[in-house]
């Protein structure tokens, strides 16, 4: 885990709106640079006029080092983001860009498949780039609500019937999980993004045929926040560089904790996604929260994202 490195600016060189409710955007270095380095399955954060800020994967093609592409889903029940680019941002302005991180990485596989659902769609398309590159045999499985709320359909298309199916559920229904999970037995290793039922029904049944090992996944957002004014113990951090002690109510995030106390730590999506208020753990044991640390950083227990996380000890020493 890496903290987001400092932001730089972009242009929107191109806005168009790519299905229902979905705005795809054209962002270009500035001058002769060129924009920074990424790999499929990587996302940065867009820091909007506001001040708000958000995660968007990348969803162009990582060797087109002038450009940038994200898409992003109009939400109705959202925290504002999603309408101030789609209301608000034109093209011509500047936007400030974090460095792309990647928690969603595409490792060498022998077969791939992609399952995307609605506008999970984004860090699958460089996923398929890769593997079209690397000459390595793959499947997308892509559903959406209807034909016209799905993006990029048009790029698709040209595919379907070899790699391709494009299963709307206003005309297909769910998508097969026994077709999915029968295709990873024979060998592909499965990449998923979309709403959190699909990747839970796909966790599931991976799970329940022994074919976890081959299931990744990005999550838009974290599952539910266990701490957004809900469960989890008290507890009580102490700041190893001032020897503070906060106390964390049950209903409190240890994030808002220490902010009640003036403590601030670096912060953005505040639901574990983002990895911006990574902090160093010096003693006790986290209760790890998040969706971006691997099961060997989580057993490592010496870092955790303290927007989300809780803590199994009553106490943690944190490097703050
Ligand atoms: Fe994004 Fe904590 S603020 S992971």
């Amino acid at each position: 885990m890496n903290r987001p490195a400092q932001d730089r600016e972009v242009l929107i060189s191109a806005m168009r709106l790519e299905a229902e409710g979905v705005m795809a955007l054209e962002l270009r270095a500035l001058g002769a640079d060129s924009v920074p380095e990424w790999q499929a399955g990587a996302h940065i954060d867009v820091r909007l006029p506001s001040g708000t800020v958000r995660q968007y994967s990348l969803c162009g093609d990582p060797s087109d080092r002038r450009h940038l592409h994200i898409a992003v889903l109009r939400e109705a029940t959202g925290r504002g983001g999603s309408r101030e680019i789609h209301e608000e941002l034109r093209v011509g302005q500047m936007l400030a860009i974090s460095t792309p991180r990647n928690a969603f990485a595409l490792a060498p596989a022998a077969a791939y498949q992609f399952v995307a659902g609605g506008i999970g769609i984004t860090p699958i398309l460089p996923m398929i780039l890769a593997a079209e590159r690397a000459g390595v045999p793959w499947h997308l499985v892509y559903g959406g609500r209807s034909r016209a709320s799905m993006a990029f359909l048009e790029r698709l298309l040209p595919h379907v019937g070899d790699h391709v199916q494009i299963l709307p559920a206003d005309e297909f229904g769910l998508l097969d999980l026994d077709a999915i999970a029968a295709r990873a037995a024979a060998g592909a290793e499965t990449y998923s993004c979309g709403p959190g039922v699909l990747l839970d029904a796909l966790t599931a049944r991976f799970q329940a045929q022994e074919l976890g090992q081959r299931l990744h996944l990005e999550r838009f957002s974290a599952a539910p926040l266990p701490v957004a004014e809900g469960e989890g113990g008290e507890l009580k951090v102490i700041l190893a560089r001032s020897g503070l002690e906060v106390d964390v109510p049950a209903k409190r995030s240890i994030m808002h904790a220490l902010r009640d106390v003036g403590i601030e730590v670096p912060s953005s999506c505040e639901q574990g996604v983002c990895g911006m208020c990574e902090t160093r753990v010096l003693d006790g044991v986290p209760d790890h929260r998040d969706m971006l640390l691997t099961d060997r950083e989580r057993a490592r227990n010496n870092v955790m994202m303290v927007c989300c996380s809780r803590a199994k000890t009553p106490t943690l020493l944190l490097d703050l």
